[in-house]
């Protein structure tokens, strides 16, 4: 990234904390071992916060700011072992011992450490959590850099389901391949790569029939047969920015359950989108997809009633038991969370959600309602109970014997104040 355009995303979020004689600290974090792998360690990423500020990996790395003096870049002293093991070359700044003295040279003013911890730094708590929550706000706005990189992601994303589409088709043909669930995660990482990811943003999920109603599925050895669902959840990664993406494709003829279940997900699905508009609120947005879909289940008749009571009484939660999306950019999961100073609220009707919040100009977020038949909540006696009426049960019983499994889509949206901007949009929504 362009060293102009990072200065100016410092100097913009240096504004947004408002520190006056805080110092503050943000840590790269460590290489964490394999319990037992001797030398060996998982991926390391820096974590989101210090990346934001260094755009680069930079392991044991620690970013400092005083509202007095400005920026300063602490990086470790590259080794001999890792010049000859790993071709490591020294990252440009301030030795981080030097790290010391500066902070010695600075006693007695409060400390607020974000990212990663930094070992033996004594940091102000409630200074770091009010800060913590003023830098994931500042950090919603996505900026041109972060956009194009989510754009390439979203372009790198394309191809791996139009191969899964052939995939799904030719399992459906008679005499057809086999493709099981693991096959398919396999060609759609690979397709990533091969159009420019640097990896997956977060473990695909690729579930087939029944398995499509596990939200956040392993795929298994589990093969397509000719008339399943087959939800698949999965996106490429660019230089750390994400596209999270999910369809639900079928293995040939999907019967016209399934075809009606994945309709009412796509009405909602693209409705919820056109409502991403600056100043909408996260929970009415959540609220009025769940409604729609309520809406499509009492058509089909699979619920009983209005809508708007089966949405109130949590019966849609037995089929949408998840939030309608989350923030995304730096990473699948990006500065989601709750306005600041706004209190945890409970709204009927809603089950889990993981932002509260209004939408601003540049935030980007995930789209992505889903019906599902979950054996376990389904077949629970005490939810059986308390939705006797709302729920057609036999129905519902008939649906889990054949497996339907369940229905996500799933967009990222870039909020702009011309209107909602679908990332994604060039991924077909269809079934087949
Ligand atoms: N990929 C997981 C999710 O949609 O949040
Ligand atoms: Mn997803
Ligand atoms: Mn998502």
């Amino acid at each position: 990234m362009d060293q102009k355009l990072l200065d100016a995303r410092r100097d913009r979020l240096a504004r947004s904390l408002e520190l006056k004689d805080e110092l503050l600290l943000v840590g790269a974090g460590e290489p964490v071992h394999i319990p037992g792998g001797q030398d060996q360690t998982y991926p390391f990423m820096t974590h989101q916060e210090y990346f934001y500020l260094t755009d680069r990996e930079c392991e044991g790395g620690v970013v400092a700011y005083d509202p007095k003096d400005g920026w300063t870049d602490f990086v470790p002293t590259v080794t001999q072992a890792q010049r000859v093991w790993e071709g490591r070359e020294q990252a440009p700044g301030t030795p981080l011992p030097e790290l010391a003295g500066w902070l010695a040279a600075r006693r007695g003013r409060p400390i607020v450490a974000l990212g990663a911890p930094i070992t033996g730094l004594r940091a102000d708590t409630p200074r770091t959590a009010d800060v913590r929550e003023r830098f994931t706000h500042a950090r919603r706005p996505k900026d041109a850099a972060e956009v194009e990189r989510m754009r390439r992601a979203a372009a790198a994303t394309a191809p791996a389901y139009a191969a899964a589409r052939r995939l799904l088709a030719e399992a459906a043909r008679p005499g057809g391949a086999t493709l099981t669930e693991h096959r398919l995660k396999v060609e759609i990482e690979a397709e990533f790569g091969r159009h420019g990811a640097t990896r997956s943003a977060y473990g695909t999920i690729v579930g087939f029939g029944s398995n499509a109603a596990v939200l956040h599925f392993e795929p298994s050895t589990r093969a397509a047969k000719p008339g399943d669902l087959a939800l698949i959840d999965a996106g490429a990664e660019i230089d750390r920015y994400a596209a999270d993406v999910t369809r639900t494709l079928a293995c040939g003829e999907a019967d016209g359950a399934r075809r009606e279940l994945h309709a009412i997900v796509l009405r909602a699905e693209e409705r919820a989108c056109a409502r991403c508009v600056v100043g909408a609120e996260w929970i009415d947005v959540h609220l009025a997809a769940a409604t729609d879909m309520a809406e499509g289940l009492v058509q089909m008749g699979v619920l009983r009633g209005s809508a708007a009571a089966a949405v109130e009484s949590g019966a849609m939660g037995l089929f949408f038991p998840h939030g309608l999306g989350h923030l995304i950019g730096l990473g699948v999961r990006d500065a989601s969370g709750r306005e600041p100073g706004r209190a945890a609220r409970a709204r009927k009707g809603v089950v889990t959600i993981r932002c509260d919040l209004p939408l601003g100009a540049g935030y980007c977020i995930t789209v992505e309602p889903g019906v599902y038949f979950i054996a376990s909540l389904l077949n629970d006696a005490a939810n059986r109970a308390t939705h006797r009426d709302a729920v057609n049960w036999a129905m519902v019983d008939g649906l889990l014997a054949a497996g339907i499994g369940g229905v996500r889509i799933e967009d990222n949206i870039h909020v702009t104040a011309d209107g909602p901007e679908n990332l994604t949009a060039m991924i077909p929504k269809g079934l087949g």
